[in-house]
Parts: structure tokens; sequence; C-alpha cells
């Protein structure tokens, strides 16, 4: 087991317990103003993607994963699977031990979706020198301006979103950028649920902050990752979504009409503008 990690027993029901928070790791990370141990931190990344990989969950995740592709697959009939994949808002993984496993999960998924190593680009304004310099010895490439999520994904490939528990901000940039039936229907987004942003998100908040998420809705198909990941707090509230091109369909003309670009005048303490740093 990684992290010095406990199975704690319950005195009162003397059950073992099987799920944590990663509160309960005694994981001392490395202080932010610490120079970063890189070989420290990939023995740890090495660790962590083991204990992914070989748990139920991960491989529930595979078959949903590929249920979602091969829908797709067979509703464009493309039949290719190429893929590209970016990832936003991994945060620091090397002091945090959910990041670390999203990495993890982003590794794995690279493998299992036979994405080119190149292909697989990613940004996080938080991101520390020594981090970025782990990602490009692990053959990620490292986007090296803050897109605030507004990039068009390609139209010759599928495109993977990688988002993990990012802001309503952040999607919503997206989802404006790809505002398209043919560029929506390329790509997948595993990002925070978007049930539970509509259901717990005030409405006229909503609006303001995830205004694409709202309307695109009936027209997504969200898949819940599994709850059965040992650790409760690293892939909770996250979901694969997709947009179907035979639901894209339904909607009228005029829901694709010059969508206005987002504007967010309330602070998301999620967000970082290009503008803040
Ligand atoms: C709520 S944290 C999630 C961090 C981590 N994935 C987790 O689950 O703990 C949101 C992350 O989004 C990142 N972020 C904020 N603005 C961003 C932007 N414009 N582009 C990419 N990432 C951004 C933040 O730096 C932060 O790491």
């Amino acid at each position: 087991m990684t992290d010095g990690f406990q199975v704690v027993k319950s005195k009162r029901s003397r059950k073992v317990k099987t799920s944590y928070n990663t509160d309960a790791l005694p994981d001392p990370g490395t202080q932010s103003n610490q120079e970063i141990d890189i070989a420290n931190t990939l023995r740890k990344i090495t660790e962590s993607r083991y204990d992914l990989t070989s748990s139920d969950f991960y491989s529930s995740v595979q078959d949903l994963i590929g249920k979602v592709i091969h829908d797709e697959e067979g509703d464009k009939n493309t039949g290719g699977l190429l893929f590209q994949a970016i990832c936003y808002g991994l945060g620091n993984f090397s002091e945090c031990v959910i990041a670390r496993y999203q990495l993890c999960l982003l590794m794995a998924l690279r493998e299992h979706l036979k994405i080119n190593a190149r292909e697989c680009l990613l940004y996080d304004p938080k991101f520390r020198d020594e981090e970025k310099h782990i990602l490009n010895n692990l053959g990620f490439h490292v986007i090296d301006k803050n897109e605030e999520g507004k990039r068009p994904c390609s139209l010759d490939t599928r495109t993977l979103f990688y988002m993990p528990h990012c802001g309503k901000s952040l999607c919503n940039n997206l989802l404006w950028a790809n505002w398209s039936r043919q560029h929506l229907s390329n790509m997948v987004v595993i990002g925070n649920s978007f049930t539970s942003i509509i259901d717990n998100t005030p409405s006229r908040l909503l609006e303001k902050t995830g205004g694409y998420i709202q309307r695109l809705y009936p027209y997504c198909t969200e898949v819940p990752l599994p709850t059965t990941f040992k650790f409760t707090d690293i892939f909770n509230d996250t979901a694969i979504h997709s947009f179907p091109a035979n639901k894209l369909r339904n909607a009228p003309e005029e829901f694709w009409d010059s969508p206005s670009e987002p504007r967010y005048e309330e602070e998301d303490v999620e967000f970082i503008s290009n503008k803040q740093r």
C-alpha cells in the first residue's frame, strides 16, 4: 500500500472501512515554497498508478469509456479510434494526492485509448516548473499559455477533454469554443457532472457562469464514474459527457446562432483568467 496508508477498523461495528477521504493519508507533500523532489514525485506516481490500475474502479472506467466511444463511433461511423487528450485544471500533483491519482487515470487512459503521447496536452496555471519538467519526462506536452479552456477541438480526431473537478467557467468556455454539431459530437468531456452543476447552482448564477452547460444539457449523454474507488474525494461527482450527433440533431438551427463569448462578472474562485497571471 502506498503513502503509509493504514486500514482502519471501526471499533463500534468491527467492520473494515474500505473507502476514505484522502485527508486520512499521512502525506506530508511538498510545501509550495519548497523545491520539488522530482525522483520522489515520479516514484509516488508509479505507485499510485499501480494502485489505481489494479482497482475494480479502473476496470469499470475502462468499460464505461469504451461504451461511450463505441456508441459514438457507431453513430458517427468514423470507424477509427484516433484521439487527442487535453487536460485542464489537474492541480499540483507533486503535493496533492487527489491530483496525483487524477494524473494516473489520465496516464492509464492515454495508454488504453492508444493516444500518442505528444497528442496528450496539459495546462494548469498553477503548475510549477518541476511539475512541467515531470510531465515532459512522462511524455506529455505542457501548453504554454492560458487558453481559458477556449480550445476548439480538431474535426479530424476525437478529443478527450479531461478536467477533473474544474470550475464551471472553464467548462462553459470550452463548450462555447466548440459550439457546433461537428465540434461537439467529436468530443468527450470527463469532468464535474453536468447534472450536479445544474441541480446545485441557483438558476440566476447558472445562466451567468454556466449558460452553455445549461443549454447543451438536454443534448448530452452523461455517464457517472463509479463511486467504488477507495478514496472518495478523487473521482467523486465526476462523469463522462458526450454529445451524440443523433441528439444534437434535435436542437433547432437557431440554437447554434452566434454564441456570445462568456464574460464573468462575478469572481469564480476555481477559474484563473489569462489577465490574472
Ligand atoms: C478545484 S481545482 C481542481 C484541482 C484538482 N484537479 C482536484 O480535483 O483537486 C481547479 C483547478 O483548475 C485550475 N484552473 C483554473 N483556471 C484554469 C485555466 N484557465 N486553465 C486551466 N486550469 C485552470 C486551477 O489552477 C486548479 O488547479
